[in-house]
């Protein structure tokens, strides 16, 4: 079977690392990949908005599966166009991506369904979400109702900052996502995210992770999309696992077919773990990033034969097989990240790095020019190690970066910290 991956990332270069090892992938091209796709497999120049010459490239290279990496194309609909022109595709409809694309939409699929989540309300306009504010006190949290590229979330510590992100939000900060607003309460609790596949009627446990968001050490600084990554996450044990299949991802698989919209993918599920159990912070419709860098190479399941049960609606009853052994990433970032990051800076040593017991370094911003390699993007490297447990990937990982001659980026020292301390 001839594959087509769709994205650029880090992400997509653990996807195909993956996939390419699979026995049922002939030709695994992507678009539009990266360096380090570039030398497992073809990168291909698509035009990924152009739905009809995505299904035309699938016609005459013979694809059997297209695994669309990225949440933007299936908010553009490109799992409807490719399933119409005949095309077997993991990843959701547009209609089912509204779990990512719309908070309110997923608030409310949970209320319908009792999945358990914060206590929301969701508004059109100021005046009445600031009154709810006021009546309900602080912390609360603040979100702008669609895509804001992570950042239109407002943790609000007092009613004041969250009366301000009401007025920034409405002011337009967000553009068409601020035209509605979900205000929640307050979830404490240690957070997870955890990965179920769904084809429509079923979901099997796939594997859970924790991120490190703020760019500075200590869990400080600005949101970034992620600057490492380990995996499993400690606290999900198998009970809260299976609390969560339990109560939060078949309820929604069933409420989705309910409401015509069978979801078929991964659903990655933002979670609070708290003293009652699993929460649901939010929805994404797509595989995480860096997470992906940390789960995959602890599967010990074909990842295509999986892929394609997705798209196919039939997901076999076997549960998907991890191997123990933990995985740990660590961005590797171009300075100035998540502002400016500088660009074109030269990297090297990253064969010596990659050769390293347990390393494996995907390419997130790269560009090749030239025999050389330059930053082309705020996370430029994700170097991932796997260990017996979180404290050797860990000293792998740190091992290979330190090998790593690149004086345009900087890292976070302290990933896994959290999983360490325990
Ligand atoms: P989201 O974009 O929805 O994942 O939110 C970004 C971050 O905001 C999450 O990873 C949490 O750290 C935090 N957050 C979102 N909703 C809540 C909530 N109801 N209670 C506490 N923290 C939250
Ligand atoms: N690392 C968080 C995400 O992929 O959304």
């Amino acid at each position: 079977m001839n594959i087509l991956l769709i994205g650029s990332g880090g992400r997509e270069h653990a996807l195909a690392l993956a996939l390419v090892e699979s026995p049922l992938a002939e030709r695994l091209f992507v678009a539009p990949g990266n360096p380090g796709t570039a030398a497992i497999a073809e990168n291909v120049g698509l035009d990924v908005s152009d739905h009809g010459a995505v299904a035309a490239f699938c016609r005459a290279q013979s694809i059997g599966l297209v695994v669309v990496g990225p949440e933007a194309p299936l908010v553009a609909g490109l799992a409807d166009d490719l399933a119409a022109a005949g095309v077997p595709t993991f990843g959701p409809s547009k209609e089912a991506a509204r779990l990512e694309g719309s908070k309110g939409y997923t608030k409310d699929l949970c209320a319908e369904c009792g999945i358990p989540t914060a206590a929301y309300e969701r508004f059109s306009q100021a005046a009445p979400a600031k009154a709810y504010v006021a009546a309900r006190g602080a912390p609360i949290v603040v979100k702008a109702d669609g895509l804001a590229a992570g950042k239109g979330v407002i943790v609000a510590m007092t009613v004041e900052e969250a009366l301000d992100a009401i007025d920034m939000i409405f002011g337009g900060a967000f553009g068409s996502a601020g035209a509605e607003v979900v205000v929640e309460d307050f979830l404490e609790g240690e957070e997870a995210s955890f990965f179920a596949l769904c084809d429509g009627e079923r979901a099997l446990a796939f594997a859970s992770a924790q991120d490190h968001k703020r760019v500075g050490e200590g869990d400080t600084g600005p949101n970034t999309g992620g600057m490492g990554a380990y995996s499993p996450a400690p606290v999900m044990t198998p009970e809260m696992v299976a609390r969560t299949m339990r109560e939060i991802i078949e309820p929604t698989v069933a409420g989705m077919k309910a409401r015509g919209a069978p979801y078929r993918g991964v659903l990655f599920a933002g979670l609070m773990i708290g003293p009652d159990g699993p929460k649901l912070i939010e929805f994404n419709a797509r595989f995480g990033d860096p997470e992906t860098q940390v789960m995959l190479p602890r599967l010990d399941t074909d990842l295509a034969a999986l892929l394609l049960a997705c798209a196919q609606g039939a997901l076999p009853a076997e549960p998907v097989r991890l191997k123990p052994q933990t995985a740990l990433t660590v961005v590797y970032a171009a300075k100035g990240y998540p502002e400016a990051p500088e660009r074109g800076t030269e990297i090297r040593g990253l064969e010596a790095a990659a050769a390293m017991p347990g390393v494996t370094i995907t390419h997130a911003g790269t560009t090749a020019e030239g025999g050389r390699l330059l930053a082309n993007g705020g996370r430029v490297l994700n170097v991932t190690a796997m260990g017996e447990d979180v404290a050797q990937a860990q000293a792998r990982a740190y091992a290979a970066l330190a090998a790593i001659d690149w004086p345009g980026g900087f890292y976070r020292r302290d990933i896994g910290w959290r999983a360490l301390q325990k």
